[in-house]
């Protein structure tokens, strides 16, 4: 290696440490949390996306528009289409997230979005950065919210994501130093690691659930790792009432699947790429990816969508309209409890406790013998508005 490629690498690393030291200068000057009840007018924005992304998206659409009727009559919610956060728009522009794109999602207050495809090395595509990791970056949307629950095997839990940092904050900006070595960074920050660590505790205190487990490989990753544990400590102190532990991943990813041990977890909060991989495994266990949503939040903006891909595969095999929905009804089910609809929100997530666990009475297999988006779609509607909802998920979930 030459000093030429040093001096590179060196003069790459200080641009983004610059960088970095400025993101955290932003999180300390941030100001509180958006008060949606304040708002005279709540913009929803639903972005489409790729792949099966429409399809699905289509569906989750009709039936927050249907659970909001009154409220988008009287112009206090208006659900708006964003157009262009394609992969073949974003391939032309080589942009992640088209400027006009962007600027129309920072025009809405929550978004509703169909899964992106993410372009890897080698697919063809130009090599641009995942529009999820770019919409989280620039929406500073630090929290990822996915709640994976079996009633019946009494498992009940909720990821708290780190969702702007680790791995993923400059999974981009790896260097190749020459022609041997590829190196890519992770990076936590106290204010990253504790704005978090401390939603998470806010959530099994509020929730009276009062346990908590922080997941990471410390004894491994000491210095990123290491932080998000130390903070974890620290943070721990504040909450004297909830009781925590610390988990190694690979562990944890064996405790997910041990049907002796997994229902005592509840809240976990972990940094990013841990949390990635660690929700698709619990979606697994309830059902399939297809099954779980995800909340993306920051303190102004939110955005909610499904846990998993845009499956090209299935659009390429003319299945698309075989795609579950129900990813993306989960998502709509928590935008509406984020923006503080929690009755509607309530009812739709009993509606689809009774479609999906309880009462099955339509059946999705992504293929043509099952049922199509649009029937399962109806056949949520038709649940969220039956007059015996309540009676009937409670019977069911007893
Ligand atoms: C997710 C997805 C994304 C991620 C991809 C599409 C970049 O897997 O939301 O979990 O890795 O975060
Ligand atoms: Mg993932």
């Amino acid at each position: 290696m030459n000093d030429a490629e040093i001096n590179a690498a060196k003069e790459h690393f200080g641009k983004i440490l610059k960088e970095q030291l400025m993101r955290v200068e932003d999180m300390k000057a941030s100001s509180g949390w958006m008060d949606y009840s304040k708002l005279d007018r709540l913009v929803i924005g639903v972005v489409g996306g790729d792949g099966i992304g429409p399809f699905i998206s289509k569906h989750a659409e009709n039936v927050l528009k249907e659970l909001l009727r009154d409220e988008i009559a009287s112009g206090k919610v208006e659900v708006r289409t964003i157009d262009g956060l394609t992969i073949e728009n974003r391939c032309k522009q080589l942009k992640a997230i088209p400027d006009e794109v962007l600027a129309e999602l920072k025009k809405c207050h929550v978004v509703l979005k169909g899964p992106t495809t993410t372009p890897k090395k080698g697919d063809g595509y130009p090599n641009i950065e995942s529009a999820n990791v770019a919409m989280r970056r620039e929406l500073d949307l630090f929290a990822n919210v996915r709640p994976v629950r079996i009633p019946e095997q009494n498992v009940d839990w909720t990821f708290y994501r780190e969702n702007t940092e680790g791995g993923y904050i400059l999974g981009s900006k790896g260097v190749d130093v020459n022609e041997d070595i590829a190196i890519d960074f992770t990076v936590a920050t106290t204010q990253g690691s504790e704005r978090i660590i401390r939603l998470a505790f806010d959530h099994a205190r509020k929730t009276g659930v009062n346990r908590v487990t922080v997941v990471t490989k410390a004894n491994v990753i000491k210095r990123t790792d290491g932080k998000f544990l130390s903070v974890a400590e620290r943070i721990a102190k504040e909450y004297p009432e909830v009781k925590w532990d610390d988990w190694f991943i690979d562990i944890m990813t064996a405790k997910l699947i041990d049907p002796y041990r997994r229902a005592d977890f509840k809240v976990m909060v972990l940094p990013n790429l841990y949390g990635d991989i660690l929700t698709d495994e619990a979606a697994q266990i309830q059902g399939g990816v297809g099954t779980a949503g995800s909340a993306n939040i920051g303190s102004r903006y939110a955005m909610f969508e499904a846990i998993h891909g845009s499956a090209p595969r299935m659009v390429d095999e003319g299945r698309a309209q075989y795609a579950d929905p129900s990813s993306m009804l989960k998502a709509a089910a928590m935008l509406l409890n984020h923006v503080g609809f929690l009755e509607k929100g309530r009812k739709l997530e009993m509606a689809l406790d009774l479609c999906t666990q309880f009462e099955k009475r339509i059946k999705m297999t992504g293929r043509s013998d099952g049922a199509t988006g649009e029937e399962f779609g109806r056949y949520v509607l038709e649940t969220v508005e039956r007059k015996d909802l309540e009676e009937a998920w409670k019977k069911a979930s007893s």
